[in-house]
């Protein structure tokens, strides 16, 4: 596998992705991390530095562990990475007169592995304040720009490489070249990390787990959950037992999509708990959105160690946790609480079960490509995504049986009309909300006083920054009139044309 090291770019998920679709593996730990923890140190066979805001001259700047220059594999850094490489190796990096941001074009010198088979000019992304002003001892320049003349450095001998660019990003056209150069002839490793290879080791390292014990799985629908429990049902099969919750905050027919999907093959292992009225009981009246999510949290975790109490046996929790929720990273994390995100994240510790996570080193899009190797059906694979509290996010001010069914109902609506325009798959998420007012509006001859209904519909890449979607006004007409027409207690549609930030996509 490959070693990438952390220290804070914004691209350090994108060179993994980059190693992966090259057939790779790879883990990303913090810059920091003493690699002698890492597990399986010894399958290392390189290691990537990543880009990084600080600089290396300062006396915060993060830094690897000095056995990172002793492992004797190659390295590759990049951008902050190549910084650390040439300051460790005696070089120099100072400020440069002109940051440099955007496209640049290399001029490549000589011949070496890592340009092998390229151009010697082509276009690169950059994006730096620092620059190289002394190429460290037994290292060579072979490549330069009009702002950067070491934009590339190499110590052949020991197989160090170093770029200023990022050849991890789409803007860098022949970037995926030269990972494949660094990862083929440099590293010399094989394509050899498939989906089915995949499928194959993790299914063996379940078994081995699990032994004859039972696993229980908290069951949503959402695409993970989904992943995990079929991945889990091809390893042990009827050992498998899966708890549905039914909080009653789900989509329409949510309920009865689970049943459909999951009942053939679960059969009586499939436990379907209807909670709606306790969920309701305990968010009578509640409207402060946080306390909603707390509450919601808390609840699902009542019921489900309930049911979890009434069945004998049962040593592990199946998780649905995926790669980017469990990178250690040394910049991420620590932040500022927007909302406090409900998962099951809270079951483990309370349950003392040990825990089955068989998506835990997967990307989002791996995950749906392992679904589709193990014939999950499509309906659940494209799913957009939906938030664990579910409509009670979507239900403004307090959370009313009437509400709820009225945002149901609309949110269906929304949602066969996106498909039957060919976008479901296309947008990130499109949905309906529910406003605590009231407007007045005229239906037949009569007045009406009734609910509005937001229609949100957003692009994104990874839910951190969204924008709104541009809809067509005849598909923006159709779902208003639809809604209007068709539920009960909404007179009024509005289309919510905010970003991501300052907005959120939810709307609590
Ligand atoms: P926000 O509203 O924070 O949402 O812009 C970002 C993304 O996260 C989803 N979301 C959640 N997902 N549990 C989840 O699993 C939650 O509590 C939760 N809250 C928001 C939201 O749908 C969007 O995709």
């Amino acid at each position: 596998m490959i070693l990438i090291l952390d220290f804070g770019s914004q691209y350090t998920q994108l060179i993994a992705r980059r190693i992966r679709e090259a057939q790779v593996y790879c883990e990303i730990y913090p810059g920091t991390k003493n690699i002698n923890e890492i597990a399986h140190i010894k399958d290392v066979k390189g290691i990537i530095l990543s880009g990084g805001h600080a600089s290396v001259y300062e006396k915060e700047a993060p830094w690897p562990c000095d056995d990172v220059w002793k492992t004797g594999v190659p390295i590759l850094g990049i951008c902050y990475g190549m910084q650390l490489i040439a300051e460790n190796f005696g070089g120099k990096v100072h400020p440069s007169k002109n940051r440099e941001f955007g496209f640049a074009d290399i001029t490549v010198k000589g011949k070496n592995l890592l340009f092998d088979g390229l151009d010697k000019k082509m276009p690169v992304w950059m994006s730096h304040g620092d620059k190289l002003s002394k190429i460290p001892k037994g290292f060579i320049n072979i490549a330069s720009s009009k702002n950067c003349p070491r934009a590339a450095i190499v110590d052949a001998k020991n197989n160090i490489y170093g770029v200023q660019f990022h050849p991890e990003v789409k803007h860098s056209p022949f970037g995926k070249k030269i990972l494949d150069n660094f990862l083929f002839k440099i590293c010399k490793l094989k394509k050899d990390w498939t989906m089915k290879s995949y499928i194959k080791d993790e299914i063996g390292r379940i078994k081995k787990q699990v032994g004859n014990s039972k696993v229980l799985c908290a069951l949503s629908g959402g695409v993970d959950s989904s992943v995990a429990a079929i991945m889990l049902y091809r390893a042990i099969g009827k050992k498998l037992v899966c708890v549905y919750v039914d909080h009653g905050l789900q989509k329409l027919g949510e309920t009865e999509r689970v049943k459909k999907v999951f009942g053939p093959k679960f059969g009586k292992n499939l436990i379907i708990v209807d909670a709606k009225k306790i969920f309701l009981n305990k968010l009578k009246g509640v409207t402060d959105p946080e306390l909603k999510r707390k509450i919601i949290g808390h609840t699902f975790i009542e019921v489900f160690d309930r049911e979890a109490k009434k069945l004998k046996g049962i040593d592990f929790l199946l998780q649905g946790t995926i790669y980017p929720d469990v990178i250690e990273s040394a910049t991420h994390g620590a932040g500022v609480t927007i909302k406090s995100h409900h998962n099951v994240g809270g079951l483990p510790e309370k349950m003392k079960m040990k825990l089955v996570e068989p998506l835990k080193s997967l990307f989002k899009d791996e995950v749906r490509i392992l679904g589709r190797e193990l014939k999950v059906p499509a309906e659940i694979i494209n799913r957009q995504p939906f938030p664990g509290p579910g409509l009670a996010v979507r239900t403004l001010g307090e959370i009313t049986e009437e509400k709820l069914r009225i945002v149901k109902e609309a949110d269906a609506i929304v949602d066969e009309e996106i498909r039957k325009a060919g976008l479901y798959e296309k947008i990130w998420q499109s949905f309906a909300v529910i406003l605590p007012v009231k407007t007045v509006g005229v239906m037949g001859d009569k007045r009406t006083y009734e609910y509005v209904i937001v229609v949100r519909a957003v692009n994104s890449e990874d839910a951190m920054t969204a924008d709104w979607v541009k809809l067509p006004y005849d598909i923006l007409g159709r779902i208003s009139s639809r809604i209007i027409n068709e539920v009960r207690g909404a007179n009024r549609v509005v289309y919510d044309i905010s970003q991501k930030p300052p907005s959120t996509i939810e709307w609590e």
